[in-house]
């Protein structure tokens, strides 16, 4: 089994924070309609799997207190040095969202946008309930999944694992793993009875507002 996090740390390890493109790598579309009908303003929001940090610049900007996790030293270290350049204040940790090294019940709000298909599926299921462990009792929880579809053609460089996981063997997504969810297994993951909202973006991602 390969190492999930060579892939990222490798991915973010030459972002230089002079040319990083701020148009380009704006907040996901789905976090601003989030802030907007969903956080209190000043809360403190945990993001899940920062990555470079996108998304916790753009919480931070509107007032929030930002805590970012990442398996992915490097992405860490990016976002850090950007939250130092632009003089914010923001928490970086290394770790993996199945075990959140946060208290109980300490954050409003929790984020988790484009990474949870990137783990196993056992994975994400721990992760979920850690999420549960860390959330304030009337927090809520913001999901991205990517669009089911893959292409087929890129199947031939990945090993499907027993739980359906993808594992890239070769190819550019050579080391990424990807977990294609299909809306019940989601369902399933998140537990029906906990999702305020399901939504599907025209590309297919699935937009995920839970408890
Ligand atoms: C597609 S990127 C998304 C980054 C960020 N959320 C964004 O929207 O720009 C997936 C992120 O999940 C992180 N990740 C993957 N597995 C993880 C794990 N087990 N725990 C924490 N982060 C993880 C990767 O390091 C990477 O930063």
């Amino acid at each position: 089994m390969i190492n999930p996090r060579d892939y990222w740390e490798e991915g973010f390890k030459n972002l230089k924070l002079q040319v990083y493109d701020f148009s380009k790598y704006g907040p996901a579309i789905c976090l601003v309609k989030f802030c907007d009908n969903y956080l209190g303003s000043g809360s403190s929001i945990l993001d899940l799997g920062c990555g470079a940090g996108r998304n916790a610049y753009y919480l931070s900007q509107r007032g929030y207190k930002v805590y970012g996790l990442d398996i992915a030293h490097s992405g860490l270290s990016f976002s850090k040095k950007l939250f130092n350049r632009l003089g914010l204040d923001g928490i970086f940790v290394q770790g993996s969202f199945d075990t959140i090294p946060f208290c109980n019940h300490c954050f409003s709000g929790i984020i988790c946008i484009a990474a949870l298909d990137h783990a196993l599926y056992n994975t994400a299921r721990l992760a979920m309930s850690e999420m549960r462990r860390v959330l304030k009792p009337n927090g809520v929880i913001l999901l991205t999944f990517d669009p089911e579809d893959t292409d087929e053609d890129i199947l031939d460089e990945a090993k499907v694992l027993s739980d359906g996981t993808l594992e890239f063997f070769k190819g550019k997504q050579k080391g990424l793993i990807f977990h294609r969810y299909k809306d019940l297994e989601i369902n399933e993951l998140v537990g029906e009875e906990n999702i305020i909202s399901f939504e599907r973006t025209e590309k297919g991602t699935r937009i995920v507002i839970c408890r």
